[in-house]
């Protein structure tokens, strides 16, 4: 079936609103809509046990019009066990977590449906028969991956009929490894370190969209880089150019990523209405070529 709309660059996730009130989840979801957000991430361990899912399924009343014009993600495949996290991608799994998000976010289908991270005990024949059938059920429409390099995903493709469209990996101005790792190629610098298989260009050979999760971070959950000391030169230059296009340094963060060619979508966080504005209005910046280069090299990286 056709969607109404086409899905915005910058996509909403809900991954930290456990705590949140309903009021709050409410806000978050209004001022996204009113800027032209549609898109919205959530996963079953969001929380825990579907949460989050659950969290955003009670707190909003989103009429059939309104879920025609939005579409809704989730992500599956990592358990809590007794001797704490594993990832299970088993058809049996998949298919009881689906039930699981459909009912806690309140929805009859998923507009996107995701792996959420590479798991070496995979049987890629159980995925497909998966897929097909939360497919022919009409309870899921897309299916994507996240986390996986591109020789994972070709394997899994292999036994899937759908296409693996969606491939959600971590970015942002000062993570980078995708990016880095194909301009620093033949060199015995850091950066040329092929930790990803050439995701980024895999992905663009492929049709197949990048989402860029924690675009605002650096490391694993660190922190936030605007703001913060260890970026001063990184900071300055947010600010310059925010000045230049009249908008707030969070802004340019998100145009750094949604300049890419490869169209890739901004997969931000923020539970704050305030920043979730600032953040849409991304989608209205070009940054030049050597704003962009000038904006990845004051981030730490290096091109020659
Ligand atoms: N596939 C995966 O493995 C994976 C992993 C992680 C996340 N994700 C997805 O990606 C989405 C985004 O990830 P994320 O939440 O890490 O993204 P993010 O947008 O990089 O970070 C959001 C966090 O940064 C804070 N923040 C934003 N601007 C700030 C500022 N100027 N100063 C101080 N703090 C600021 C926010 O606080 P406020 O709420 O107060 O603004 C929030 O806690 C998640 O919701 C989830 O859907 C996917």
């Amino acid at each position: 079936m056709m969607k109404i709309a086409e899905k915005s660059r910058v996509a909403l996730g809900f991954f930290r609103i456990d705590d949140k009130s309903k009021k709050e989840i409410n806000n978050m979801f209004v001022s996204a809509m009113d800027t032209g957000i549609n898109f919205f991430d959530h996963a079953d361990m969001y929380g825990g046990n579907h949460k989050c899912e659950a969290r955003f399924g009670e707190s909003l009343d989103i009429s059939d019009d309104v879920r025609e014009k939005i579409f809704i993600q989730t992500k599956c495949g990592i358990r809590n066990g007794v001797y704490g996290s594993y990832y299970d991608s088993s058809k049996e799994h998949i298919l009881d977590r689906v039930d699981g998000s459909l009912k806690a976010l309140q929805t009859d289908y998923l507009d996107y449906l995701l792996l959420h991270r590479p798991d070496t005990l995979i049987e890629g024949e159980e995925v497909g028969e998966a897929f097909d059938q939360l497919y022919s059920s009409g309870k899921v429409r897309k299916f994507g991956v996240s986390n996986f390099t591109p020789s994972q995903l070709e394997y899994l493709q292999k036994y899937c009929n759908q296409k693996l469209c969606i491939n959600q990996v971590q970015l942002s101005v000062v993570h980078s490894p995708i990016i880095d790792s194909g301009l620093n190629m033949n060199t015995f610098f850091d950066g040329g370190i092929d930790r990803d298989g050439g995701t980024l260009e895999y992905s663009r050979l492929n049709d197949i969209t990048l989402q860029a999760w924690s675009p605002l971070q650096y490391g694993w959950f660190e922190g936030v880089f605007l703001g913060s000391e260890k970026y001063s030169d990184l900071n300055k230059e947010l600010n310059l150019l925010a000045d230049r296009y009249n908008v707030d340094p969070i802004t340019i963060s998100i145009a750094w990523i949604l300049r890419h060619p490869a169209k890739i979508q901004a997969l931000i966080g923020t539970t704050n209405p305030e920043r979730i504005e600032k953040c849409a209005k991304a989608m209205e910046i070009l940054l030049t070529r050597e704003e962009w280069y000038h904006l990845y090299i004051l981030a730490g990286h290096r091109i020659l």
